[in-house]
């Protein structure tokens, strides 16, 4: 029989050297993101939840978070891109992909792994708003407050972090590291 390494022992050693450190290990992000699912689960308790997911960096967010919501729910997708390349934001933000479905008078929740000058957000909001949804809340995984350009109400916050660029989780640097189980912050943060 073929024997296999442990899987995250494989993960870290080939990933060592491009990290600096762990930020939000393994375990805590999975012990949030139940928190956060139990919560949406009793807030829309009776309710037909929509969801709606920004691709790309949500998706690993998207698809441990619904494990976690015990009420009937919808899910779609979204994607806009800010950043291109770079660790900075272009300030730009672009619709990549719209939604596939009527929100008009239905419950929405935007789940987004992180805001942080929350230009992103507040255009989703906007174009999401003007589509007439009974509600509208957003989950996010990472808040970079201190980072905020314009205001956006956040509903569900998993972590509050500093201003680092993290990778991991869903997030990436150049479209790298998004696999990672856990939130890192890259070496290549003192090169930007
Ligand atoms: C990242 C992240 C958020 C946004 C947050 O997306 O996923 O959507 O930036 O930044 P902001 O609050 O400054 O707008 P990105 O544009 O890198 O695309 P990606 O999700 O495909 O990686």
């Amino acid at each position: 029989m073929i024997r296999f390494r442990r899987p995250l022992r494989c993960l870290w050693d080939f990933f060592r050297k491009e990290l600096a450190e762990v930020l939000i290990p393994q375990k805590k992000i999975k012990d949030r993101v139940a928190t956060l699912g139990a919560a949406i689960s009793e807030d829309y308790a009776g309710k037909d939840l929509v969801i709606v997911c920004v691709l790309s960096g949500a998706f690993m967010f998207l698809a441990d978070l619904v494990r976690h919501i015990y009420v009937h729910h919808e899910i779609y997708f979204m994607a806009a891109s800010s950043y291109g390349d770079s660790t900075k934001s272009s300030g730009v933000v672009r619709l990549l992909l719209d939604l596939e479905a009527n929100i008009e008078g239905r419950d929405v929740l935007i789940v987004e792994d992180i805001v942080d000058t929350g230009r992103t957000l507040d255009y989703i909001i906007r174009i999401l708003k003007a589509r007439n949804p009974a509600s509208l809340r957003v989950c996010v995984l990472l808040d970079k407050r201190e980072r905020r350009e314009v205001d956006v109400p956040l509903g569900y916050v998993g972590f509050e972090i500093a201003d680092r660029f993290v990778i991991g989780y869903g997030l990436d640097l150049a479209e790298r590291y998004r696999n990672l189980p856990f939130v890192a912050v890259s070496k290549e943060e003192s090169s930007d």
